[in-house]
């Protein structure tokens, strides 16, 4: 597949897309949004890949949508080209997908990272929602996906004052696992994904499930999520071999069936 807006690459069981509009800081537009989706599809079709990055540059991850894109469309043009729709496409991808974040998350580019796995962030990674500094709210989940996250108040706050999180804030609040220095921060990202990447895959899919299930439902309908992933996974050789390890002390040797 060739791109034009994004670079992929992988390392190992790793699958990489990296955002590649530097002169833009990365700013989401339609041509680079379908290309992460495909690229993201792509990987989680691919057997040999166990986890996927997300990436920007050293300076942006990505400074959101493309304003310039976007600035003369009207409502109606909104409704019927559903512009954001296209942004659902990440909730079907099956592997765990992180985010790798150096320098700004803004926007769509925060709301992105919200909707990974779980984010790596680089000493001077910032996380914002400066929609309403151009006269608009967040549009790709931002609202939502915050005020689960960090709580109704710093949401608010981000979203209607224009807070910007730090590294360190970011962690603090739980958007952010790690955070590592700017210097190699991808190669830190790739270690820690090749780690997530090294577990049972089967298993990896159905504590995504079941882990996504408890920001969509009640508690009794996830526990009912839970419990069936849970038992489905004894119809896997991956169970029968982890347990059997554990018991041979020995290292378990995954098949993803
Ligand atoms: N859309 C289009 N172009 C963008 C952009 C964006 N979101 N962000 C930056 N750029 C462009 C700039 O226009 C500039 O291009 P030119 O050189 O052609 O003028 C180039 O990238 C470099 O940007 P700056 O000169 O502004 O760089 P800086 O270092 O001074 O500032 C920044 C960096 C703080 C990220 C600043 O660019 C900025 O504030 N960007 C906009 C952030 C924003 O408002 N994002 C929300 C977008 S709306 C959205 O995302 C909706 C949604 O929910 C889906």
């Amino acid at each position: 597949m060739t791109y034009t807006t994004i670079l992929t690459e992988t390392r190992g069981r790793v699958g990489i897309v990296q955002l590649n509009r530097p002169q833009a800081m990365n700013a989401f537009n339609l041509v680079m949004l379908g290309e992460v989706f495909d690229a993201l599809e792509a990987f989680d079709k691919d057997e040999a890949i166990g986890a996927i990055i997300v990436t920007g540059n050293e300076k942006a991850f990505a400074a959101g949508a493309d304003i310039k894109e976007m600035a003369e469309a009207s409502y109606v043009q909104m409704v019927v080209e559903e512009r954001v729709a296209v942004w659902d496409r990440i909730r079907k991808i099956r592997k765990p997908v992180i985010a790798a974040v150096s320098g700004w998350a803004l926007g769509g580019g925060c709301e992105f990272a919200l909707s990974c796995d779980m984010v790596i962030a680089s000493e001077s990674a910032k996380f914002g929602q400066p929609e309403i500094t151009i006269g608009v709210i967040p549009g790709a989940g931002g609202t939502q996906r915050l005020a689960r996250l960090v709580g109704k108040h710093l949401a608010m706050e981000m979203v209607i004052n224009n807070r910007t999180l730090t590294a360190q804030e970011a962690q603090q609040f739980g958007l952010a696992n790690r955070i590592v220095p700017v210097e190699g921060y991808l190669d830190a990202a790739v270690t820690f994904a090749d780690e997530v990447a090294s577990r049972a895959p089967m298993a990896v899919r159905m504590a995504k499930d079941a882990v996504n299930a408890a920001f969509e439902t009640t508690l009794t309908e996830g526990l009912n999520v839970e419990k069936r992933d849970f038992y489905q996974l004894f119809a896997t050789e991956d169970q029968k071999e982890g347990m059997t390890a554990f018991i041979e002390k020995r290292k378990p040797n995954w098949k993803g069936k």
